[in-house]
């Protein structure tokens, strides 16, 4: 009888390990290159043996991440990723990654079955969330938002759900809102959506400044401003203390609210007072658990001045009703017993390492970014075009953004941003070397 493939052979043995429960369920399989090495046989192989096992539905492979073991009783759809990334390198999305993301929320879905009230998460919850975990969530912010009410906290179905309830709670179409000349793209779809008129103010790095933002308003009646004060997105930079207070004056004389976006506030070690602690009664705060936890939980919370509160609770009503108590039990349980903290700290050392990796591998550029976080900006100088570098790095597999998406000019700079805090980190030298080398071909 003729011999079954070596691949086949290799295939059949973790087939029979997996239903065997050897190897339990949402256990990761080493890379192809460790497998093939440890079988003595060629990469070639290696691959093959997975691509058989995920044909069979045993394993389910996810890009960048590896290869896990499938829960065999459960539909084969379950545990599939999906990106819509195409198959490229992404460098568009920021979508931080731990490996031991699997095991926590493992843990906290155990936990979490086990909480009294289980039922009770089935149910319709308070529009603005249940208030034990508004309190949670409050107390936790206290070092870096300073005292918050528990009742001035709402719960939202993350940030950008939050900037939302802002636009439709409290500003109305055609109303006139400044923000940096780059700022967070979802701020300008929202805006766009709304009616809003965004007004550009210029400033350094991401740092608005307050005298630009006072000329803004001698020539027009402006209703907010939206900032990204520490930790800003794209630039990474942290507004200090003196600008502001400068702003705080200016939104004061003019009767700005000041819109706080603070989603990667957690990133910055030292971080200056809020504009939640600096000037509670116009201050809106939003914030979320996406670049601290997990992207996809989709859960984040709003700070309000207590006359806000019932336009935000009829716009959550009107939009989600109330985020999932699933994901918000979920959460504040990961407040409590550590989980956050811990992994906001593994975070920030996680982008430490892949700043010093993107410095080291862009060495002649003219960066922006953070030390903590995981992304960064590149000002392309000498008449250089960002275009032709995107469209260069998308042959080779590669998808990064220009300056477009986030400016609120017409002058747009020519700029990449680089969003590599997906990106394995043993593949991040390699990576970036290519942008380097697609931004060293068309510079003059
Ligand atoms: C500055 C800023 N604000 C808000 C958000 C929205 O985050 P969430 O995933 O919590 O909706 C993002 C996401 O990238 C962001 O960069």
């Amino acid at each position: 009888m003729k011999k079954k493939p070596r691949y086949l052979r290799l295939a059949n043995t973790l087939s029979t390990a997996i239903r065997e429960g050897k190897l339990a369920p949402g256990t990761k399989l080493p890379t192809h290159r460790a497998f093939a090495e440890q079988c003595n046989v060629a990469l070639a192989t290696a691959t093959r043996v997975y691509k058989e096992l995920e044909r069979r539905a045993e394993v389910v492979g996810e890009a960048g991440r590896g290869t896990f073991v499938r829960d065999l009783g459960l539909p084969p759809t379950l545990g599939v990723h999906q990106t819509d990334a195409e198959g490229l390198i992404d460098l568009v999305f920021n979508m931080p990654g731990n490996m031991g993301d699997t095991e926590m929320l493992r843990t906290g879905l155990r936990r979490l079955s086990s909480a009294g009230d289980l039922e009770a998460m089935l149910r319709y919850q308070p529009h603005g969330g249940r208030t034990h975990e508004r309190r949670i969530i409050a107390e936790s912010l206290k070092p870096t938002l300073g005292s918050v009410p528990p009742e001035n906290l709402l719960i939202t179905s993350g940030g950008q759900h939050g900037l939302a309830i802002i636009a439709f709670g409290v500003l109305q179409r055609g109303e006139a809102v400044a923000a940096d000349t780059l700022t967070y793209p979802g701020f300008k779809s929202i805006a766009a959506l709304q009616g809003l008129d965004v007004v550009p103010v210029e400033g350094t790095d991401g740092v608005m400044d307050p005298d630009a933002l006072d000329r803004r308003c001698r020539t027009r009646k402006l209703r907010a401003v939206y900032l990204i004060p520490t930790v800003h997105n794209p630039l990474g930079s942290v507004m200090d203390v003196t600008t502001r207070q400068r702003i705080v004056e200016i939104a004061q004389a003019h009767d700005l609210l000041i819109i706080e976006d603070g989603a990667y506030a957690f990133l910055e070690s030292d971080p200056p007072p809020s504009f939640v602690a600096l000037a509670p009664e116009r201050t809106i705060h939003v914030g979320g658990y996406s670049k601290s936890i997990a992207t996809g939980l989709r859960l984040g919370y709003l700070v309000t001045p207590s006359r806000h509160i019932p336009c935000f609770l009829e716009a959550i009503r009107a939009t989600t009703w109330n985020a999932p108590a699933l994901i918000s039990g979920l959460v504040t349980n990961w407040i409590e017993d550590g989980t956050l903290a811990k992994s906001e700290d593994d975070r920030k050392r996680d982008g430490a390492e892949r700043q010093a990796i993107c410095r080291a591998s862009l060495p002649n550029l003219s960066l922006s970014g953070h030390p903590n976080a995981g992304f960064s900006w590149v000002w392309l100088g000498n008449g250089m075009r960002a275009e032709p570098v995107v469209a260069a790095l998308k042959g080779q597999g590669i998808s990064a953004s220009g300056a477009e998406p986030f400016a609120t000019t017409t002058a747009i700079p020519q700029a990449l941003r680089l969003a590599f805090g997906g990106i394995p980190k043993a593949d991040l030298s390699g990576v970036l070397g290519k942008v380097r080398h697609a931004v060293e071909k068309f510079a003059r």
